[in-house]
């Protein structure tokens, strides 16, 4: 495609130049909290249910705080970030078409950012629940530091954005798939949505980029890199076996820790298996991406993913 259809297509289709605020309220199923009641484990237990409608709606408000507020450290904390390292020059090799494609991803990161953060303040004037916690950090922040640290220096900018890459490649369906929960009220499957439209831009660019760049690293880079990225994966991919977060929405209800431990323990199985279901079709998906990229053409990097369970 050629530089100005690439430009053209960004004013024509990103979601910040082109869609409505999004509203919540007045919308079918608007009694009922936005979040999706299928994503959270442990909403419909008899233990809970048995507190009553309030608590219920009270769980599942916070779940949706939880998860949007994790979107906004996504975008604010990580992709913006990576497209600012672009932007000023942190990678070698990037001309000012690549600089321009990133200003891109990083307004419609800011626009996505602020489209949750208005929908999170929506929801707290129309249901009068604060939220209980306003994280900081995530687990796959925290993975991307913890693997950066153990970087030298001259490889983690290119560490980043392979990073942002892989990360880019597979939220789409993780955003998605929350979008199409059916009990998903209309609104927020329009915030997943139009959120959506603007992803499949960002993975093309950042895979094109990231490609481009893996060509003409030296080899011994590339296999330094390479070889730490099964690790980094499993990090990154890796669940809240503790489920503290839920853990603390129970204890805001008042629920005994005997009581906890039991709704904890008796969801666990739903919980388990929906998130290993993801994280098998993300491996999956991030697997080929890294076939694409090259990192499997050197062999000690095919050996380092087939020594974690990949088949390479
Ligand atoms: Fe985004
Ligand atoms: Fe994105």
């Amino acid at each position: 495609m050629l530089q100005d259809d690439i430009t053209n297509l960004w004013y024509e289709k990103a979601t910040v130049r082109h869609t409505p605020r999004i509203l919540l309220g007045g919308e079918s199923g608007d009694d009922h909290p936005s979040y999706p009641a299928a994503r959270c484990f442990i909403c419909d237990h008899p233990i809970v249910q048995a507190r009553g409608h309030a608590v219920r709606s009270y769980i599942i408000t916070q779940a949706s705080y939880f998860f949007l507020y994790n979107v906004v450290l996504m975008e604010t904390r990580f992709v913006i970030q990576s497209s600012l390292a672009i932007l000023h020059g942190d990678n070698e090799g990037i001309d000012d078409f690549q600089k321009l494609r990133a200003l891109t991803v990083l307004i419609d990161e800011g626009y996505h950012a602020h489209v949750a953060l208005d929908y999170i303040l929506q929801m707290r004037r129309k249901s009068g629940i604060e939220p209980l916690i306003f994280p900081k950090s995530n687990r796959k922040i925290d993975a991307i530091g913890r693997a950066t640290a153990g970087l030298p220096e001259e490889l983690r900018s290119d560490f980043q954005l392979l990073a942002v890459t892989l990360a880019e490649n597979v939220i789409t369906e993780e955003i998605a798939s929350m979008g199409r929960e059916k009990d998903a009220i209309k609104s927020f499957a329009t915030l997943m949505m139009d959120h959506v439209k603007d992803e499949g831009r960002h993975s093309n660019y950042f895979s094109d980029l990231m490609k481009s760049r893996w060509a003409v690293l030296p080899r011994f880079r590339q296999e330094a890199l390479g070889q730490m990225l099964p690790g980094f994966m499993r990090d990154y991919l890796c669940i809240d076996a503790g489920r503290e977060f839920e853990s603390q929405i129970l204890r805001a209800c008042d629920i005994s820790p005997g009581e906890i431990t039991q709704v904890l323990r008796d969801s666990d199985e739903a919980f388990t298996a929906s998130h290993e279901l993801m994280t098998r079709k993300t491996r999956v998906r991030l697997l080929h991406l890294i076939r694409q990229i090259g990192v499997l053409d050197l062999p000690v990097c095919r050996q380092a993913f087939a020594e974690n369970g990949y088949s390479t």
